[in-house]
């Protein structure tokens, strides 16, 4: 089943297209990698899926949901940790998560449960009582990640989401990434870390300039780049050394 669907997505800003026609599609199941240069049109190509920026040509279904469409019904689907994630500074560790929950709607009892679980898994909960606003930059960005993946939504779209974050808990993401695509969720994330998305993705997609130059499982894109190391395969493709675009 295609949880997420994308076809011809394309968005300009003014002269530049920063997303040029990219068509892809996500399985249930499946963590998908986004790989690109720095400005490839990765954060954009997220930020038309979630449903922030509209595109300018083509479109996102969500579990066969069009997010320009039904932007409610699909945001419904998906719990998304933007590239600049934010969480309310005023509100504590905690409470962020609960206030976030219940506008998800989710159980009292599970709530509490998952919010003790992710506070612990993020090495947390010693912030638990603390202002957003007074919490390290990495564990912002791991109160945002938890809040993401709070209500286990059937699609995750994480934009780097180990970016910032500390080796211990860098793991713990990516197990729990792992996790819950093992209990069914669908995810996507962006990543220049080629070690975590080796070990991470089923399938790969590497974009530069907006468009997508290839698309395909980690051990195929080795194999057409003729490279065992997954940083020489991405280099080796990113620079045009090796096989035909897709
Ligand atoms: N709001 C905007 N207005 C104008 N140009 C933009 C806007 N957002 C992004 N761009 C441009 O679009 C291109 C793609 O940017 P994007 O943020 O999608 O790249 P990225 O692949 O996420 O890069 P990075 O790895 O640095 O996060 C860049 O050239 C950027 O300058
Ligand atoms: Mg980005």
């Amino acid at each position: 089943m295609k949880v997420l669907e994308v076809v011809e997505l394309t968005k300009r800003f003014g002269e530049l297209v920063a997303v040029d026609g990219l068509t892809f599609h996500v399985d249930k199941g499946d963590i998908f990698g986004l790989l690109g240069p720095n400005g490839a049109g990765k954060t954009t190509t997220l930020r038309m899926i979630y449903g922030v920026l509209r595109p300018t040509r083509g479109t996102v279904r969500v579990m066969g949901v069009d997010v320009v469409r039904d932007p409610v019904k699909a945001r419904s689907y998906m719990g998304v940790l933007p590239e600049e994630s934010s969480v309310y500074p005023r509100l504590t560790a905690e409470e962020n998560l609960i206030y976030f929950g219940k506008l998800k709607g989710m159980d009292e009892a599970e709530l509490r449960r998952r919010v003790k679980e992710l506070l612990e898994a993020l090495d947390l909960e010693e912030k638990r009582y603390v202002i957003a606003d007074k919490l390290s930059k990495g564990q912002k960005r791991k109160l945002a990640f938890a809040r993401a993946v709070l209500n286990k939504p059937p699609l995750l779209i994480l934009d780097e989401p180990t970016s910032g974050v500390d080796v211990m808990s860098a793991r713990e993401i990516r197990s729990l990434i792992r996790q819950y695509a093992q209990e069914g969720s669908t995810i996507i994330f962006s990543s220049h870390n080629m070690w975590e998305v080796e070990r991470l993705c089923k399938t790969v997609a590497i974009i530069n300039r907006g468009k997508l130059q290839h698309l395909g499982s980690v051990e195929e894109l080795k194999r057409l780049s003729e490279s065992k190391e997954f940083e020489e395969v991405f280099v080796k493709l990113v620079k045009g050394e090796v096989g035909e675009a897709v």
